[in-house]
């Protein structure tokens, strides 16, 4: 930690948690055991998050790939997912944290949409670290439907085609209220982006880890802000320019 440069910190972080399921099945365990304990580290993460002064940080709960699911897991991580929120919330808004959900939420059973509407609005006037939640999550859905809105838009006489700027078609995503994420984590070694912010992490720094969701704790962030750190970020420069900052 004494390591970090504060200065230096990515602006928004992003993480596919993933492995939940083998972490429980490797314990002899239901994958919903996995689950439960993934709670754990979201907690720890956002604890940490706050404390070494991250603005943004995306956690990837639930794809639109994963309703294809088992039954029984889908509805025991909506069961979680409305337990933990009306849970946590009090704790969140304490620290002063904003949450938002992005995701094609209409999807969600009511009682989810409810608990997530009430969260949000609650916490919608927090001024410390903005936890995003993708939920029901797809960025080809994100995309799409932003094309849609767009096309609407035109066909209403609203926009001219050539207006559909970067910075217009990014306002038309979910995530138009956030920087672009700096750091995407994935953890349980997939090298993978499946289906998560596509458009959003054009630059972003990819950090993978084995370590599986479950067992993700502080000193696993504190490690992927320092692989962060050590990266030289071009943007398509070449190394001198971006060291005489030309
Ligand atoms: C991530 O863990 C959580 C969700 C996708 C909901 P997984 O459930 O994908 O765990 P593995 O990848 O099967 O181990
Ligand atoms: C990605 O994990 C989605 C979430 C972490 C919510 P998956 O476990 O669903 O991804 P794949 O199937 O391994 O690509
Ligand atoms: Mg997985």
């Amino acid at each position: 930690m004494e390591n970090l440069d504060l200065n230096r910190l990515p602006k928004h972080i992003a993480i596919i948690m993933d492995g939940n399921g083998r972490w429980a099945q490797e314990k002899g365990q239901d994958r919903l055991y996995g689950h439960y304990h993934g709670v754990i580290s979201v907690r720890k993460v956002v604890e940490a998050a706050t404390e070494i002064g991250i603005e943004y940080l995306t956690l990837y709960a639930f794809s639109t790939e994963n309703w294809d699911r088992p039954e029984a897991e889908v509805t025991g991580l909506m069961v979680l997912f409305v337990d933990t929120i009306a849970k946590e919330v009090p704790d969140l808004h304490k620290n002063n944290i904003k949450l938002r959900f992005i995701g094609d939420l209409d999807m969600l059973p009511p009682a989810a949409k409810k608990a997530l509407a009430d969260a949000t609005e609650q916490t919608a006037n927090n001024t410390g670290l903005t936890l995003i939640i993708a939920l029901s999550y797809s960025s080809r859905w994100e995309i799409v439907q932003a094309t849609q809105k767009l096309a609407l838009a035109v066909q209403n006489g609203a926009l001219q085609p050539d207006q559909i700027t970067e910075a217009v078609f990014a306002a038309a995503l979910t995530t138009s209220d956030f920087p672009d994420p700096a750091l995407m984590i994935r953890t349980s070694g997939e090298h993978r982006i499946s289906n998560f912010l596509l458009y959003q992490m054009a630059y972003a720094e990819l950090y993978f880890t084995d370590t599986r969701w479950p067992d993700f704790r502080k000193e696993h962030l504190v490690n992927a802000l320092l692989d962060y750190q050590s990266r030289e970020r071009r943007f398509g420069k070449t190394s001198a320019q971006v060291q005489t900052n030309d």
